[in-house]
């Protein structure tokens, strides 16, 4: 029923409004509608003094209805409610019980006052879905808490707890509750809640008398000059990576700041129509449901994951180092196993490593790093880890070595452990054939540095249990990952469309296009690095030893320009040079006419591909093998290809994927038919 939308109860002349959509309480049609109904009628009601605007459940607002701008925008718009809010006689006092987001927090802003919860937050996360805040806040934000701050929250997606909120003038109060327990939980405070925010605002309303404080509307902003905007443009543009929303913003506030702010309004409104009927909002749009769904796939409702407290890593190299780092900062009690003490102090220091990394970026502090670390245990042999929930398995990639660690693990470990291998390339099931309680086994597949890739591909074996895939899941969760279900066919999905991906970029070498103009191409495409430069980082030299195994084995690959590179001692830039050339120290690839006399050989005469032609051929390439991925089952859709490669491969997240980019494309040439 609709009128439950927003439930009305008042008391000593004070209305109490609650919103009740869950699960966000998100600002749909029917709720916007509901709250200009009562905006009126509280208006028009002589008996009420005050309103008290609050929320159930977790969320006080998570924003407006994604799902409603693939529609034309519908009356009654957000930006007139809270005009109208603001604009009342009596103090609108919103009651933050948890996070505001989006037009939850600009209808926060139209409040009088705000009452915080200890655990209330706010954030305008708009330009992450290629939009900007579309209600008011590029203007109302920047009038209350100031420009610097304002343009990180609205254009770099910074968020403000309740300490920050209340120290930036935002929240009126930070509703406190028993201060016994408070105490208790102090160190836990910004996670356990303490304190009702709505009775925190009812007595607040009782208190209130006289005139109202100006709204944000009215405060001044004084321009700071064109050289601070200068520099707001270029660090909010270096940032954006090609997504034109930040950018935007930052132009809506300036107009608010240098033409008042009625002008911003419309700035603000006209770029917010303008962006949300844009490609790169379609795509951020289509990455938001699509990482949704995968964090909550359909397939596994109402399974309950195992609950994990103590996880065990073994081989503490490249990818045990990183996905031990990954549990402990998630709060997990981690072991990591390694061969002998050498090698353990090796891993463990990889591991001190990047959570000192971490420090130097502002991820954590000190004794963030120190907690993180004391929560790391080494240990030689696998004996540590009866005890552990689950295992995740990292030591070479050779399936003698493997076996041996899970025929060891099946002995030490409970039936119900959770026992997982990170291989890229071996079959899994080939590793724990015959071994006994086969419900439990799994493959994680972490990318690199798995501290800091998205990507979490799935692989259930046949005898996998929905538990046990359900706690993958959970688990990617619980590290901020992505989980993406993958097939158990060679290279799961990334790493085979990856091998697609380099099979047509060097079919565009011998082509005529040089690896500097591929690499180019892709990078104007919005990917961090091209083909060519990404192998020279890796080294040449792993798959060469590849092929000529296959070789070996009696495999017809013929040799191309690649094998030729590793035979000259190219190996890429550890060697000095592959693709390119690089100075003694240097990360910079620099064309090189000597990997150029290697190639020209392999270089059919014909047509040269360029620029666009490039990119659009490694792009179609990649959706080629996605949806043939899909067609095998492999992947449960294609939108599950598009976050394999956002999150484990660098593709452009304002371009969706190369599904969702392909797709788009098809369509436009039908429209243009
Ligand atoms: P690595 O060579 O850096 O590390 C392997 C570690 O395992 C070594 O420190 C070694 O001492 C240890 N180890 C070997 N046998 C052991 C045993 N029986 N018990 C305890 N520790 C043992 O290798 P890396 O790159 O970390 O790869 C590990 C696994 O992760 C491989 O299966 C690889 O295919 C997979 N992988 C690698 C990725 C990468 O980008 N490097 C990405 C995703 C998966």
């Amino acid at each position: 029923m609709t009128n439950d939308l927003i439930r009305r109860s008042d008391s000593d002349g004070i209305a109490l409004l609650t919103l009740a959509n869950p699960p966000v309480n998100a600002l749909g049609l029917a709720v916007r509608q509901r709250l200009a109904a009562l905006t009126a009628d509280l208006e028009a009601d002589e008996s009420v003094r005050a309103v008290v605007l609050a929320a159930e459940g977790r969320v006080f607002v998570g924003g407006a209805d994604i799902a409603e701008f693939d529609r034309p925008p519908e009356a009654p718009h957000l930006p007139d409610l809270i005009a109208a809010i603001e604009a009342s006689r009596k103090p609108w006092i919103a009651a933050l019980n948890g996070a505001a987001l989006g037009g939850g927090a600009e209808l926060a802003l139209g409040c009088h006052y705000r009452i915080f919860a200890n655990t209330a937050w706010l954030g305008l996360p708009e330009t992450s879905l290629g939009l900007i805040p579309g209600a008011g806040g590029t203007q109302r934000l920047p009038r209350r808490i100031g420009l610097e701050l304002a343009i990180a929250v609205i254009a770099a997606g910074r968020t403000l707890s309740a300490t920050e909120a209340r120290e930036a003038g935002l929240a009126n109060r930070i509703a406190v509750g028993d201060p016994i327990a408070e105490a208790r939980e102090a160190g836990l405070a910004n996670r356990i809640a303490v304190g009702d925010p709505i009775a925190e605002a009812l007595a607040f309303a009782r208190t209130l008398e006289g005139a109202l404080p100006p709204p944000a509307s009215a405060a001044p902003l004084a321009d700071p000059g064109p050289a601070f905007w200068d520099e707001a443009r270029a660090r909010t543009a270096k940032a954006a990576r090609g997504n034109p929303a930040p950018a935007a913003a930052l132009e809506a506030i300036r107009v608010g700041v240098a033409e008042g702010f009625a002008a911003g309004l419309r700035a603000e409104r006209e770029s917010f129509l303008r962006l949300r009927a844009s490609d790169e909002a379609a795509a951020l749009r289509h990455l938001f449901f699509a990482e949704r769904a995968a964090l909550r796939p359909a397939a596994l409702r109402g399974i309950e994951p195992v609950p994990l407290t103590r996880a065990g890593v073994i081989g503490g190299g490249t990818m045990g180092s990183g996905i031990a780092a990954a549990l402990a900062a998630a709060g997990l009690e981690v072991r990591l196993a390694e061969t002998g003490p050498e090698a353990l102090a090796a891993g463990l220091a990889r591991i001190e490593a990047i959570f000192e990394a971490q420090v130097q970026r502002g991820l954590t502090d000190r004794a963030g790093a120190a907690e993180r670390m004391a929560r790391v245990a080494g240990t030689v042999g696998l004996g540590a880890l009866a005890d552990c929930d689950l295992v995740i398995e990292a030591v070479f990639e050779d399936l003698a070595v493997k076996r041996r660690v899970f025929e060891e693990l099946v002995r030490l470990c409970g039936p119900e452990a959770i026992l997982a291998t990170n291989t890229s390339y071996l079959d899994p099931e080939r590793i724990v054939e015959g071994l006994p309680h086969p419900h439990r086994f799994i493959a994680l597949h972490f990318f690199s540095p798995a501290q800091v890739m998205k990507l979490l591909e799935i692989v259930p074996l046949t005898a996998t249990a929905p538990r046990t895939l359900a706690t993958g899941v959970a688990l990617a969760a619980r590290l901020g990952k992505i989980p993406v279900q993958a097939g158990n066919g060679e290279g799961f999905i990334g790493n085979r469309i990856l091998k697609r991906y380099r099979a047509e970029a060097e079919a565009l070498l011998l082509a005529g296009a040089t690896p500097a103009e591929i690499d180019q191409a892709m990078r104007a495409f919005g990917l961090g690095m091209g083909p060519f430069e990404m192998q020279d980082m890796a080294g040449l030299d792993i798959a060469f030893r590849a092929r000529e195994a296959a070789r070996a084995l009696g495999q017809d690959l013929p040799e191309g320009p690649g094998d030729r590179l590793v035979r000259a001692g190219r190996l890429g830039r550890k060697s000095g040079g592959g693709w390119y050339d690089y100075a003694p120290g240097s990360r910079l690839p620099q064309p090189s006419p000597d990997a150029a006399a290697l190639i020209a050989p392999f270089v059919t005469p014909g047509p040269r591909p360029s620029g666009d032609g490039i990119a659009h051929r490694l792009i179609a390439a990649m959706a080629e093998e996605g949806q043939r991925i899909c067609d095998e089952g492999l992947a449960q859709s294609p939108s599950d290809i598009d976050l394999v490669e956002v999150h484990g491969y660098g593709f452009p997240r304002h371009k969706g994927g190369p599904m969702f980019h392909a797709a788009r494309r098809a369509q436009a040439r039908k429209d243009g038919e």
